[in-house]
């Protein structure tokens, strides 16, 4: 990591020399801070001044484990949606001018549609191989995004976004809200019945946003819903900028893996110092490949034999219809969901009317969960006051606190996708449509409560199961009489890897605020910051529980030492509690 350097000044030399503070501006001044935030995480500041990192170091070493597999599955399923992408604008015609159908799909013959719906009506049934590029493309697409929200997701529970990763987690997050919304634009091209009603809903939650939304779409669209500029305007959106975007960012997050190296899993001979796995080349190129391959081939078996989007069964957008039991694809289910279980929120002051019954749930509910996960590391890193960097995954039941946020965030996003299938659901259990809503505005409160408490359980109940383990052993199932009749289960030693895992992590305390004043009796600053910090800490950290003590250790030897003397019930941990000893003498922060 570029450190500044430390210089020595000579005392004779003039005051501005010695402090080149002095001479800075006062702009400088004010962009050292950031200055330096960036470089410990990107390494700019030697590449300003000359020091290019080498990021061509074929023998660069990877850890191995198969959740990293899943930001290579996202990488994969975008490589793939390039290139059938590419396919498809051969024959799409991205116009909303209005022409009569006479295509071979003998059903829709005659009917007017627009230039947009019939070229995709021609790749479907004319162009050879269309719709099982159009199925690559689409099921490309479902792929994409819910690789990404995996990979965020093991990217959250193992506390990869700490220091120095906050960035390229922030870029992933920008990743997962351009995904989302090049996967939304993608699917509303075609213009047929079931995108078109999408594409509704979303301007209505555009035209929703307090003051300039009506500005927004009718500059979108050159005047009122739905024109004749809303395809050939999202098709430049879906295939130049988003993806020239994607492309980018993409391109930065692996320059950035590559630079700050990538995290691995605790364990023996693992540390903050090193990175255990294998080269880049040949290992890895050789499996990233073949990878790209098995993902490929996957998307390609998926087009091949399961239909999606029978788009000719829907026949082209008309506004005024609607057709019933319609969802959209599924990362868009959530915000369909919010849409509709929320309460008919309105304002109406004046001649205008406030929708928040839309403006939540459309806008705020889409740019949320990416935006949550954008700034989630800083909020963690201003509670914890952990300014460390982290090169070592957390084992999510030793961080209980954000494993339960997480999975409480989880079971939010579960009641929003519920909420968006309500009619489908309402239709095939034969349930009220209002219950399964009223139901669901008070799961959407009480469920992410349930899941942290038991969540948080959970983690305690991992972390004490450890501790029993590396104290007194495994459990052997094996069952000893004593000859006073007594009955005991004999306990095997754990092994020092296991010891190891389980007791490497470091022990955090509530970060107590500092004293009022400094030793010459004068006010510190930050103290007022430092109190509204006290009571999230000592939250987040308060029930933490305590991992096994070299004290602790002794005490069980010595115990299960008499135990073997005294009474002979077949435990024999001592020797195994030798063994964790002394690696956990290493493992100790
Ligand atoms: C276009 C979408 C994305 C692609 C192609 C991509 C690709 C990758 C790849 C190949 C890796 C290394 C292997 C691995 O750790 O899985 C990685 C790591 C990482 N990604 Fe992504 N990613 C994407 C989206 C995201 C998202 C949505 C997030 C989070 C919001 C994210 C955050 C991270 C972080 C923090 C790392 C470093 C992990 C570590 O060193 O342990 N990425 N990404």
């Amino acid at each position: 990591m570029a450190k500044p350097a430390k210089t020595e000044q000579a005392p004779s030399q003039p005051a501005s020399v010695q402090r080149p503070d002095a001479q800075r501006g006062p702009v400088m001044k004010f962009l050292a801070g950031p200055a330096k935030w960036a470089d410990d995480r990107t390494g700019i500041g030697g590449i300003t001044a000359g020091r290019i990192p080498n990021l061509f170091n074929l023998r660069k070493v990877f850890p191995d484990h198969w959740s990293f597999m899943l930001g290579e599955i996202a990488l994969y399923s975008f490589i793939i949606l390039l290139l059938s992408g590419a396919f498809l604008t051969l024959w799409f015609v991205p116009s909303m001018g209005e022409i009569e159908y006479d295509g071979s799909y003998q059903l829709l013959r005659g009917l007017q549609m627009s230039e947009a719906y019939a070229s995709t009506l021609d790749i479907t049934f004319d162009v050879r191989g269309g719709l099982l590029v159009r199925q690559i493309h689409h099921w490309g697409a479902l792929l994409f995004v819910a690789s990404m929200m995996i990979h965020a997701m093991r990217n959250f529970f193992t506390g990869a976004f700490r220091k120095p990763r906050e960035l390229n987690w922030a870029i992933g997050a920008t990743l997962l809200l351009l995904g989302m919304t090049e996967g939304f634009l993608g699917y509303s091209l075609p213009d047929d019945l079931l995108s078109g009603v999408g594409v509704r809903i979303i301007f209505g939650a555009v035209q929703s946003i307090p003051l300039i939304g009506s500005y927004l779409t009718s500059w979108f669209l050159g005047g009122a819903y739905p024109g004749d500029l809303l395809v050939p305007r999202m098709y430049m959106l879906h295939i130049l900028l988003i993806p020239a975007v994607i492309l980018a960012l993409v391109a930065v997050h692996l320059i950035l893996i590559f630079y700050n190296k990538h995290t691995q899993f605790p364990g023996q001979g693992r540390s903050e110092k090193n990175v255990v796995g294998y080269p880049f080349f040949p290992v890895y190129t050789a499996k990233a490949g073949g990878f790209l391959f098995i993902v490929g081939g996957v998307i390609v078996l998926m087009a091949a034999v399961f239909q999606i989007n029978p788009l000719w069964v829907y026949g082209p957008y008309n506004p005024a219809e609607v057709s019933a039991g319609s969802q959209p694809d599924w990362y868009i289910g959530h915000i369909e969901g919010a849409l509709r279980i929320i309460p008919n929120w309105e304002w109406h002051i004046g001649s205008t009317t406030w929708s928040w019954n839309i403006f939540i749930p459309g806008i705020l509910g889409f740019v949320a969960l990416p935006l949550a996960l954008g700034v989630y590391p800083f909020l963690e890193k201003w509670v914890t006051g952990d300014d460390r960097e982290h090169h070592v995954l957390d084992r999510p039941r030793n961080a209980p606190n954000r494993t339960a946020i997480g999975v409480a965030a989880l079971s939010v996003y579960l009641v929003l996708m519920v909420g968006g299938a309500n009619d489908v659901i309402a239709t095939a259990f034969h349930l009220s449509l209002n219950s399964i809503t009223i139901a669901l505005r008070v799961l959407i409160f009480a469920l992410p409560i349930a899941t942290f408490i038991i969540t948080k359980r959970i983690c305690i109940g991992l972390q004490r199961a450890a501790n029993e383990r590396v104290l007194h052993g495994a459990e052997s199932g094996v069952i000893t009489r004593s000859p006073s009749g007594g009955y005991s289960e004999s306990e095997k030693p754990i092994t020092q890897g296991e010891a190891y895992t389980i007791t490497q992590h470091r022990q955090y305390k509530p970060v107590e605020p500092g004293p009022e004043t400094d030793d010459s009796g004068v006010r510190r600053k930050g103290t007022t910051k430092e109190r509204a910090r006290r009571p999230f800490t000592k939250w987040y950290f308060g029930q933490d529980e305590p991992k096994v003590s070299r004290e602790d250790l002794a005490e069980a030897a010595h115990h299960h030492g008499h135990d073997d003397h005294d009474e002979e019930n077949g435990h024999h941990q001592v020797e195994g509690d030798h063994d964790a000893d002394r690696e956990l003498t290493t493992g100790h922060h």
